[in-house]
């Protein structure tokens, strides 16, 4: 398939996948108790952080002071639900034009293990100009999971060479110049949806 209906095809697959992964999720309570999280104030999503870009450089959330965020936790080697919610995120943010220049576009890897600068680097590329990834230590990952509110955790897969892949929330965060929350999006909002939310937000 040509990359353009590779992805299309990952969209489509990924919004079958991601009722199952919600239902996992609500099922564990998870989910719940992150939208609570998520809605119940600013000064509970967020807070400082100190990663390792794709291009190999140790960088911070100053770093970024002055743009707003729009972070999405996954990692490269998810099969549907990461390559669509970045694709939606690029979009959406292209969409608002010279407006989206305000806006960087960030992954933070929830598996550091296989998530390194040069991993990252050859995955973010494929979706976004500006896009950044992140990765780091494992209890560095776990650290920012936890400030930003949200669940990953690691299970066992037969189908994977490595042998397990990784659950994880698709939400993405909105955070403004000075690095607090703002807003966030779910897994399934339309580019259209997301890029209106932005515009009002940013414009
Ligand atoms: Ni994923």
């Amino acid at each position: 398939m040509t990359p353009t209906g590779k992805r299309l095809a990952m969209v489509i697959a990924g919004s079958f996948v991601i009722g199952a992964s919600v239902a996992l999720l609500q099922q564990s309570g998870v989910l719940t108790m992150g939208f609570r999280s998520l809605t119940a104030g600013k000064a509970l999503v967020g807070g400082p952080f100190s990663l390792t870009s794709h291009t190999g450089q140790r960088v911070t959330n100053k770093n970024f002071a002055g743009s707003y965020m729009l972070i999405y936790f996954g990692f490269t080697y998810c099969p549907d639900v990461c390559p669509s919610g970045l694709q939606v995120m690029s979009a959406a943010i292209d969409k608002l034009g010279v407006k989206g220049q305000k806006i960087v576009p960030i992954l933070i890897t929830v598996d550091p293990e296989r998530d390194t600068p040069e991993q990252l680097a050859k995955y973010v590329t494929q979706f976004h100009p500006r896009l950044v990834g992140l990765t780091g230590t494992p209890e560095e990952i776990r650290d920012v999971a936890k400030a930003y509110r949200v669940y990953y955790n690691k299970v066992k897969d037969e189908k994977s060479t490595a042998g397990y892949t990784v659950d994880h929330s698709a939400l993405f965060l909105l955070m403004d110049p000075q690095g607090n929350y703002v807003a966030h999006f779910t897994h399934g909002t339309s580019v259209d949806a997301m890029a209106k939310r932005l515009l009002e937000i940013v414009g």
